[in-house]
């Protein structure tokens, strides 16, 4: 396992901990293949009863590293695919705990957590729309699911900032705690969890979803066709290299 993903098995909560704080916690191809690999054995190991998933530093996650985006080579799925469904099958309790930074993917893993801890600083946001892409890991879905059309149309169409306060009131967090205290807090809960037997939590867990998987299942597929559309679009390829050159993207000329 790479550095940049840290996995420690904490009296039966696996602490999943993002480790790449000075690119704010991007996922780049080998963590991707990590997460899925980490999210596969945890559910077949009966001494792993719920995951913490955590950023390192002072952010979340900032998403699918950009510099290494159009890395799979072409016709092949790239690891994020089978992460993110490594994810939404993962059939135990999914705990995350949230601070700072949590973009793009950052935020669409946290509709797939069963319970949301976030840190006051956090800021989330879903900038799709903003690099000529579309929604992903059934987002399309989940957030709608979470908290309703409305409310989900407008953030995936402005793709404006959420902070920890629209976070609890929208229903995307359980709970807002101090950041020093985040960690602890969202373990504590998780190892009241582990407490109890591991079957139990996976039948409950698979009672909570069995109304989700298959328009979780639709709305990955349909994302991955539009995926297919927009990734490398002329608007898209315009919105990476603006984040690249550090300003902001020129979508007139398109
Ligand atoms: N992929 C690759 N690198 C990223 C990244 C990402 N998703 N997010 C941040 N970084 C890198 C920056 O390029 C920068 O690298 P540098 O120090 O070598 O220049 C470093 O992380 C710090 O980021 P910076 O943008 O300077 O921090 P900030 O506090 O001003 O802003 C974010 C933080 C998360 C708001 C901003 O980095 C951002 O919007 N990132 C893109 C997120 C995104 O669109 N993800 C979705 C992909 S689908």
């Amino acid at each position: 396992m790479s550095d940049k993903l840290l996995v420690e098995n904490r009296d039966g909560v696996l602490v999943l901990t993002l480790n790449r704080p000075e690119k704010k916690n991007a996922i780049d191809t080998a963590m991707w293949i990590g997460i899925r690999e980490t999210f596969r054995a945890a559910a077949e190991d009966d001494s792993v009863r719920c995951l913490l998933l955590c950023g390192a530093g002072e952010n979340f996650c900032s998403g699918v590293d950009l510099a290494s985006f159009g890395d799979s080579p072409p016709g092949e799925e790239h690891p994020f695919e089978s992460a993110a469904r490594a994810v939404v099958e993962f059939d135990k309790p999914l705990v995350a705990a949230a601070q700072g930074a949590a973009v793009g993917g950052g935020a669409t893993v946290l509709f797939h957590a069963d319970i949301v801890y976030v840190g006051e600083s956090l800021r989330l946001r879903l900038p799709f729309a903003s690099l000529g892409l579309v929604p992903e890991w059934g987002s399309s879905y989940m957030l709608q699911a979470n908290i309703g059309a409305q409310r989900a149309a407008e953030l995936f169409y402005t793709a404006e900032w959420v902070d920890a306060d629209k976070a609890l009131t929208y229903g995307i967090a359980a709970d807002v705690l101090a950041d020093v205290d985040l960690f602890e807090h969202a373990l504590a809960k998780a190892r009241e969890i582990a407490r109890w037997p591991v079957n139990s939590l996976r039948e409950i867990k698979r009672s909570l979803r069995l109304h989700h998987l298959g328009a979780i299942d639709t709305a990955i597929s349909f994302e991955q066709e539009a995926m297919m559309r927009q990734a490398g679009s002329p608007e898209n390829i315009e919105a990476i290299t603006a984040f690249m050159e550090k300003r902001p993207p020129d979508f007139s000329k398109l």
